[in-house]
């Protein structure tokens, strides 16, 4: 009977747990290297393998519209909070976030990544900044970046 109570009520318990995971919504934790490898594939042709943007990325193009600017620390992507950033890369520069009829060579992504995709993307960006940067960060919008 003892041995029954020790061994048999703990998987009990386990089960129970492994109940409740199952019954949530799964979560995803942005995972940096697949974000790498996403990044490469589609937003290094403008915005740079070394996340250094287009030459001259300030000064409008003869079209009028803006060059990639960087995503490393030089550029103003770290600016921004994480939940601003995804909607930029998931939707394109759209109202809220730009003008109506806002003219931009950035395209939206929605449709070609997944959120989940678009999430490993930014935490490839993100793990690239500086310790400076990131404790900015957290000052601005709260440990989370968001
Ligand atoms: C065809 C070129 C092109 C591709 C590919 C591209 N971008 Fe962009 N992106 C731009 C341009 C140009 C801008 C600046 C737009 C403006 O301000 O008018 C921009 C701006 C951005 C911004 C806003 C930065 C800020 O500081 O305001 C984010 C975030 C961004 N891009 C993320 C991405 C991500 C992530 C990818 C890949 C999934 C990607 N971009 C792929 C051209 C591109």
């Amino acid at each position: 009977m003892k041995f029954f109570r020790i061994s048999v009520v703990p998987m009990i318990g386990a089960a129970l747990a492994l109940g409740a995971c199952d019954a949530a919504a799964p979560v995803h934790r942005p995972d940096p290297a697949r974000g790498h490898a996403l990044y490469d594939a589609h937003c290094a042709s403008c915005h740079g393998a070394d996340l250094t943007g287009q030459p001259d990325w300030r000064r409008r193009k003869a079209d009028g519209r803006l060059p990639a600017p960087p995503h490393d620390a030089s550029g103003h992507t770290w600016h921004h909070p994480m939940d601003m950033l995804f909607a930029m890369t998931r939707n394109g520069l759209v109202p809220p976030l730009a003008p109506a009829g806002y003219q931009t060579d950035m395209p939206a992504f929605a449709g070609t990544l997944s959120d989940d995709e678009i999430r490993d993307v930014l935490a490839y960006i993100e793990s690239t900044w500086p310790e400076s940067i990131r404790a900015e960060r957290a000052k601005r919008f709260g440990a989370s970046g968001r």
